[in-house]
């Protein structure tokens, strides 16, 4: 089969010919249709700090496709060649106090689709069938394909009660942005995101946010004059992984408020500690997915008219792939997903 795959410690990924995996007695063989690339492909695209102490090559990546059971192993009952289906991209140990207890995105012993293990820059993927997720045919396939990140927006959009609330989003990325959609689409009042990027604040405004600012031209405390609002932000979503958008939420939030922490942000940052514990402020943070209420959930929400059908920016074959990290670099786009069916 084809497959994108980390050979070298450089810049790069090679498309090559390898064999086609088979799968395990517990182990569903997906054929791949589309996958979408995640700023983690681009980190391992360019083997920076992060990849080269995480990633033993050879390794084929990408965690976030969609596609076709192709195969099933000898103890897969519940689905069967045909079945269209993303998965989990978190392989938990399923033995820890938070597997036993139903918390798998809390296991401590998790492996990485396209990390870990062969990933789904490929035309098969094997995964376990504990992780696949059935995928509602009406969904759009370009969307199906981005449940991973819209994953992570969901389980961050969904951690506090954001019904008639003031939400402040930092970082107008995918993720930012499908959580501007998420937040908008469960009933908050005003939605303000933030990023220094032209082209993304415009898909922000383009997706129906109530204002999408520069942090660099505007301050927050011109937006909350502007919308009226006295006390300060009830809910911050920070979604950039920058300190500078960190100090932003803590300041601006009202009292009582609460923030959940995606993006990654450096060891070294600080925050104004003392306006989190005189503001009673409430912190969580936020990784990968709850299993599977998150995939619920987002199904629901897509089924009940969520649109996140503008967070997907770049359609192009596998074979253009180098034009597609490219673009996640730039930063001129959404999500950039990859065609894997002219094969
Ligand atoms: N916790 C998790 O499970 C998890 C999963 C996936 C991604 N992430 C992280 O979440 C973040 C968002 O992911 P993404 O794919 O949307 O990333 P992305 O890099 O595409 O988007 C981040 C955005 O933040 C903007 N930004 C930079 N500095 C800013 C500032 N000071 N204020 C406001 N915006 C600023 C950038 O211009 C960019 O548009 C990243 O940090 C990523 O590493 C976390
Ligand atoms: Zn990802
Ligand atoms: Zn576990």
């Amino acid at each position: 089969m084809k497959a994108l795959v980390k050979t070298r410690a450089q810049v790069g990924l090679e498309l090559k010919e390898i064999p086609t995996p088979e799968p395990g007695p517990d182990d569903v063989r997906i054929h791949i249709m589309k996958s979408s690339i995640c700023g983690t492909d681009l980190h391992i695209y360019d083997w920076d700090d992060w990849a080269s102490h995480n990633i033993n090559i050879p390794l084929t990546i990408g965690h976030e496709y969609v596609g076709i059971v192709d195969k099933v192993g000898s103890n897969v009952h519940d689905y069967s060649p045909g079945d269209l289906v993303s998965g989990e991209g978190h392989i938990v140990c399923g033995r820890c106090r938070n597997c036993l207890a139903g918390r798998r995105h809390l296991c401590r012993d998790t492996l990485g689709v396209g990390i870990n293990r062969p990933g789904a820059f490929a035309e098969y993927l094997i995964i376990p069938v504990a992780n696949v997720w059935p995928c509602d045919s009406k969904i759009p396939l370009e969307i199906l394909t981005c449940f991973d990140p819209l994953g992570n927006a969901t389980h961050a959009s969904l951690s506090f009660n954001v019904i008639g609330e003031d939400v402040l989003i930092t970082g107008a990325g995918p993720i930012g942005l499908m959580a501007a959609s998420i937040v908008r689409h469960i009933g908050a009042r005003h939605v303000v995101i933030t990023d220094p990027n032209p082209y993304r604040l415009t898909l922000a405004k383009n997706m129906g946010v109530s204002m999408a600012i520069n942090p660099q031209e505007q301050t927050l405390t011109d937006i909350m004059n502007h919308l009226a609002m006295k006390e300060g932000f009830d809910v911050g979503l920070e979604m950039s992984g920058s300190p500078k958008a960190l100090h932003s939420i803590i300041k601006n939030m009202s009292h009582g408020g609460k923030i959940a922490l995606l993006g990654l942000l450096p060891d070294t940052t600080t925050t104004a500690w003392n306006k989190v514990i005189f503001h009673g402020l409430t912190i969580k943070g936020i990784y990968g997915r709850e299993m599977f209420e998150t995939w619920y959930k987002m199904t629901t929400m897509l089924q009940s008219g969520l649109d996140i059908s503008k967070v997907v920016t770049h359609q192009m074959s596998y074979k253009d792939y180098g034009d597609g990290f490219d673009l996640m670099r730039s930063g001129q786009c959404g999500k950039v997903v990859l065609d894997w069916r002219e094969i």
